[in-house]
């Protein structure tokens, strides 16, 4: 059966076909990037609400910064594995629109060769400066002495990640793309955190795409998809994109 064959009502017979690709910690898991929820995942080292928190960062700045500093340079050292390349592929070859939509901060889509990418929770490698509001590139540690390259004033630069209790980005563009694609993947992530975690039951109240988890193991939320397939993203990920290419 073809990836597409369940789609319901694709619109207009001349319309492009759109797929949506919800991407999480586990895709970059082969990477030696560390997951949240897993045995050893980093919600089980460090408490979330200490480290990804705007109350945790008012609180104690610096062991926010010393936590996103080590994940920054550990970060630089890391390469995209074949699930990275293979969704490059399929965002190159594919005759139509493909969105990745990623929970994670890290640039390794990009790397990858990815183009089309939403990063809903932030980038890990730019800072904000929440004096004036300036978002740069950033590679090296940051403390509270660091001052802002625009406006000057220390004590104001974190980390442009999205924290808990705070709005994710470009929420609207992502609804619009979900509304209209024929096609959701979700792949490496558990879902445990929303809205990225709700997207798969907005698609199948909409009844319009097909939807696939693509994960180590099944996630909480994968009887609400209409497929599921298991295994390392290094394996099957690739082999799902060759199955929609051909
Ligand atoms: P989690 O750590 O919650 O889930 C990772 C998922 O990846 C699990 O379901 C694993 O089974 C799966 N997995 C692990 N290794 C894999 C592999 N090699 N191949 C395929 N799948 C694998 O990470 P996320 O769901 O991404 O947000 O977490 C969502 C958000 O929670 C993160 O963006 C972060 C975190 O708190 C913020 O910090 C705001």
């Amino acid at each position: 059966m073809g990836v597409f064959t369940m789609t319901q009502n694709s619109g207009p017979s001349n319309s492009r076909r759109s797929i949506v690709i919800l991407t999480g910690a586990g895709i970059s898991a082969e990477s030696g990037l560390g997951t949240f929820r897993d045995k050893d995942g980093i919600w089980t080292r460090v408490n979330l609400e200490d480290v990804a928190t705007p109350e945790g960062f008012a609180r104690d700045p610096v062991m926010v910064h010393d936590f996103y500093n080590a994940r920054r340079q550990n970060l630089q050292d890391a390469e995209p594995n074949d699930a990275h390349k293979a969704l490059a592929r399929l965002e190159a070859e594919f005759d139509g629109e493909v969105l990745i939509v990623t929970q994670n901060v890290d640039d390794l889509h990009e790397k990858g060769g990815a183009k089309n990418i939403i990063h809903m929770h932030g980038e890990l490698l730019k800072i904000r400066c929440g004096n004036c509001g300036h978002v740069c590139v950033w590679l090296e540690d940051i403390s509270l002495e660091t001052p802002c390259p625009v406006c000057k004033t220390s004590h104001y630069l974190r980390p442009h990640v999205v924290w808990f209790g705070e709005m994710p980005f470009e929420m609207g563009r992502i609804d619009a793309a979900l509304t209209t694609c024929d096609l959701f993947l979700s792949i490496g992530t558990s879902g445990n955190v929303y809205p990225a975690a709700g997207y798969v039951a907005q698609i199948r109240e909409m009844g319009r795409a097909r939807s696939v988890e693509l994960n180590l193991e099944p996630s909480e939320g994968a009887t609400m998809f209409d497929d599921c397939i298991n295994g390392p993203a290094t394996e099957i990920v690739p082999a799902f994109v060759d199955q929609i290419l051909t």
